[in-house]
């Protein structure tokens, strides 16, 4: 995997794609969960995501103890593992062995990398003030990897009903951008 700078990895999560956002327990024990709600907050000083994760899912409890995660951004080709990473719970099993997952070590945090996807985001959760009330940990991340293989392959995007769009078309607009320099680069 290469490099990729931190304060541009909103544009990896802009187009909202399903991520699985993986942990590590404090006994060593990785887990992953898919996730449809998520958002950027900001972009800067300090970049900053949100997700939202229910009480019920066995990462809740993990990531408050911890306050360590990966998002990892899955290709069009792992749809339907993702979909089944969603509906198990690693309070029950090792999700990383029955779906066959590659894991890498981050440099940051302890949870780990998945290799199969496009990119990885180590984060930290930043504020927990919205968790009681909103289910959402508000992330910021401190290190984030491509894996250039897979640079070309498309994302799926929930529709909040069991089916997924494919990303299509790229189409560029950025000579309209003028109010917004950093989309130029
Ligand atoms: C497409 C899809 C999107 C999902 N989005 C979310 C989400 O945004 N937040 C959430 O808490 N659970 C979401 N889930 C459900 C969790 O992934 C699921 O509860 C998972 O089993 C939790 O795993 P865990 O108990 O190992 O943490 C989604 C599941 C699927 C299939």
């Amino acid at each position: 995997m290469d490099d990729y700078p931190i304060d541009k990895v909103y544009r990896l999560l802009e187009p909202g794609p399903v991520i699985l956002l993986t942990t590590k327990e404090k006994d060593g024990t990785n887990n992953v969960m898919t996730i449809g709600f998520h958002m950027v907050v900001q972009h800067e000083q300090p970049p900053l995501l949100a997700a939202i994760i229910g009480p019920w899912d066995h990462t809740f409890k993990t990531l408050r103890t911890t306050k360590e995660c990966v998002i990892a951004i899955p290709t069009v080709e792992m749809a339907k593992t993702v979909v089944d990473i969603g509906n198990c719970s690693g309070a029950d099993e090792d999700k990383f062995e029955k779906f066959s997952l590659s894991t890498a070590s981050g440099s940051e945090v302890g949870a780990p990398l998945i290799e199969q996807c496009k990119a990885n985001i180590e984060c930290r959760v930043a504020d927990t003030k919205m968790v009681s009330k909103y289910n959402m940990f508000i992330l910021e991340p401190v290190k984030a990897w491509v894996t250039p293989h897979l640079k070309d392959h498309k994302t799926i995007h929930h529709r909040g009903d069991g089916t997924f769009t494919v990303d299509g078309k790229v189409i560029n607009l950025q000579d309209r951008m003028t109010k917004w320099k950093e989309y130029q680069e």
